[in-house]
């Protein structure tokens, strides 16, 4: 039974997360870049991992500057041991586990005829056994703690759509993103975990930066694109910040196994 006195008198505090303890990966990357500033300007207490331990670095500063706790560590999430290390370094480094934030991951478009099954499984395993693996080791360690934890995998739109660029990797690594999302959502709903993932389309970010040109071959692409987008835009960064906080916090207690589209509306046309 909700004590509704309190959380009406400041509904916002539904959204409150200091304190929390949140693991981001690809914390060198745009999306997980993002995810860890906007947790650390809402006061969560973090653990940042990336391969790039420089780019992470910048991260980590940013989320300082913004008064946030910060542990680091050097790893990408692509072995069962490295994501074990990197929940066993929150607990080191806090004793409590709250939030995981999946924000690694890849594409590496090629016709299918023309792509390698190396290439194939880096993409499946970057996006899919690696999130597979990091909410196992995640929840090894916070269902014996009996915390009401929250999982945010990435979707992308490309998880429910085709994509005739060569995407047949990264269209089936986000599906199964999805069913992943959905499956351990019903798994651990008894637990108080819940799992869900954002899908945006695309935001603006290094890997993106070129459709937001003013050149012809970006203009093209972007009026074909956004003519089936309601919304009209591309994506900004910040516009992926309200549903992190949504799925990060009590706020979501009642939603699990969802993708979230932060798409403008693209996938509901
Ligand atoms: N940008 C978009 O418009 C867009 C749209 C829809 C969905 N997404 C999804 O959002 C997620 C993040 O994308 P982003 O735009 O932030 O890309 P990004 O800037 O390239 O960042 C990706 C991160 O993933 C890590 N990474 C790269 N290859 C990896 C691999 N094989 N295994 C594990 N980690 C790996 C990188 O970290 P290190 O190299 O430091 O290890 C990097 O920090 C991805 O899942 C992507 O599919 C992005």
């Amino acid at each position: 039974m909700s004590n509704t006195e309190n959380w009406l008198a400041d509904p916002l505090s539904l959204f409150d997360v200091r304190g929390k303890v949140a693991v981001v990966t690809g914390a060198s990357g745009a999306f997980g870049s993002l995810a860890a500033k906007v947790l650390a300007g809402a006061g969560a207490r973090l653990v940042l991992a990336a391969g790039n331990d420089k780019a992470m670095a910048e991260t980590a500063d940013a989320c300082c500057a913004l008064g946030a706790k910060v542990t680091t560590i050097a790893s990408r999430p692509s072995t069962e041991a490295d994501c074990n290390a990197i929940m066993d370094a929150a607990l080191a480094a806090y004793d409590a586990l709250d939030i995981l934030v999946v924000g690694s991951g890849l594409n590496d478009p090629c016709p299918i005829t023309e792509q390698s099954l190396e290439r194939f499984e880096t993409v499946m395993d970057g996006n899919l056994t690696s999130a597979w693996l990091l909410c196992r080791a995640f929840g090894q360690r916070v269902i014996p703690r009996s915390t009401k934890a929250k999982v945010v995998l990435m979707s992308s739109a490309r998880g429910k759509l085709g994509h005739p660029a060569g995407y047949t990797a990264y269209c089936t690594s986000k599906a199964a993103t999805d069913g992943l999302t959905r499956a351990l959502g019903c798994e651990w709903g008894r637990h108080g975990i819940t799992v869900n993932a954002i899908a945006p389309t695309v935001f603006r970010s290094p890997l993106t930066a070129w459709m937001f040109e003013d050149n012809e071959k970006a203009n093209a692409v972007r009026a074909g694109f956004l003519a089936r987008v309601p919304i009209g835009r591309l994506g900004e960064p910040e516009d992926l910040a309200g549903p992190l906080l949504f799925l990060c916090s009590r706020a979501s207690d009642f939603h699990t196994g969802h993708t979230v589209y932060a798409d403008g509306g693209y996938t509901a046309g």
